[in-house]
């Protein structure tokens, strides 16, 4: 059994960012473990992850979350095992996804979210990867708010993340005549093209003309847009959207770091009314109910091979900001998944 700490690591906020994170953004310390109040449950941290999400809680700005304030933990998800509880649905031993945050041992406060890993088939990181948030945000955002359907031609930017990865993957499951991405550089577009078998990759960042690459690479156009990245890439898509066109706002990537004044506007709107699109976010957090059927299926389609996965792993807790920063100027790709505590797989 694994022996309770009196104090443990975490990852805190140093001081707030301005444009792209760096390692001065952030710290680590230690700090004493408390007892457990009723409804606790403490967990050791096997695993955890770097989310593009949390960037908009290192400075003040629009979020559906609030802002860190300097000197508060770094959250995000994590995969632990339940090492002391004091809440009679987790017993020691239990594994479970949480959003345990950049730490060695997380204490969760008995709401928000977690959720016991129901079997071992597949890897324990992916249950903060493709069958965790990223995973849940490409199935709800095409099942529901897209309401894709076969035949559809769907185009999905930061096609190589997390979330556009398995996004175009469940897109081609679910019969789409076409799957477009857009991601930068030669690695990503050949795991796209030989792993994940999506039709087109558009090197945004190498292409002289977004628009007339795009078009090329579906020429009969999209019906839909699952977008990751942000006003300018939704505006320079809008015209190439096909009657009855659904636009899926899922992040905002290239708008995240930038000072609000900055973000670029959309301008192509007159193309809903002629074409009746329709354009809507969402959280993920609202589908939760859904998420153990979701996985479900989705873990049967990754046993089956048709939604292949790709991490890049750390190693230990002093490398997560790396990780974080990795997410905005790297080459690299994948969930990035910190290993702190043990085998995930
Ligand atoms: N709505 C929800 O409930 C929900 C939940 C989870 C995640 N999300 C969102 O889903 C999106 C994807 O998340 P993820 O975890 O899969 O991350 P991700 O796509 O792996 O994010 C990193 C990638 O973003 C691209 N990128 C970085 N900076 C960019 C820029 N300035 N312009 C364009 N692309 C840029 C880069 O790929 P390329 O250069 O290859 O494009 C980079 O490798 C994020 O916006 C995240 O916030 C939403």
């Amino acid at each position: 059994m694994t022996q309770r700490p009196s104090t443990s690591r975490r990852v805190v906020l140093a001081a707030q960012a301005v444009g792209r994170p760096t390692q001065a953004t952030f710290r680590v310390e230690e700090v004493a473990l408390p007892p457990l109040l009723e409804g606790h449950v403490l967990t050791r941290t096997l695993c955890c992850s770097a989310d593009p999400g949390t960037r908009s809680r290192l400075s003040s700005g629009a979020s559906y979350a609030p802002p860190l304030r300097i000197g508060d933990p770094i959250d995000g998800f994590a995969v632990g095992e339940v090492i002391e509880s004091a809440n009679p649905r987790f017993v020691i031993g239990d594994i479970v996804a949480s959003g345990g945050g950049w730490a060695e041992h997380a204490i969760f406060p008995g709401r928000g979210y977690i959720q016991k890993i129901p079997h071992k088939r597949l890897p324990l990181s992916y249950w903060i990867g493709v069958l965790g948030v990223p995973g849940m945000t490409a199935w709800f955002g095409l099942k529901r708010v897209a309401a894709m359907k076969p035949g559809d031609r769907v185009l999905v930017t930061s096609a190589a993340g997390p979330v556009g990865a398995t996004a175009a993957q469940i897109a081609r499951s679910l019969g789409a005549s076409r799957v477009v991405g857009t991601a930068s550089g030669a690695d990503k577009a050949a795991w796209l093209r030989d792993e994940a078998r999506l039709d087109v990759i558009v090197d945004y960042k190498t292409t002289t003309d977004l628009i007339a690459d795009l078009k090329a690479a579906s020429p009969d156009g999209y019906d839909v847009l699952f977008d990751n990245v942000g006003n300018a890439m939704i505006d320079s898509v809008i015209p190439l959207l096909r009657p009855g066109g659904r636009i899926v706002i899922s992040g905002q990537l290239a708008d995240y770091n930038a000072a609000a004044a900055d973000v670029p506007g959309i301008t192509n709107t007159r193309y809903f009314i002629a074409s009746r699109l329709r354009m809507e976010g969402l959280v993920v957090f609202d589908d939760l109910k859904g998420f153990p059927a979701a996985q479900e299926e989705l873990g049967d389609m990754i046993e089956r091979g048709e939604v292949k996965v790709r991490e890049h792993r750390y190693k230990g807790l002093g490398s997560a900001p790396q990780a974080f920063i990795d997410l905005f100027a790297s080459d690299s790709f994948g969930r990035r998944i910190i290993e702190i505590g043990g085998e995930t797989g």
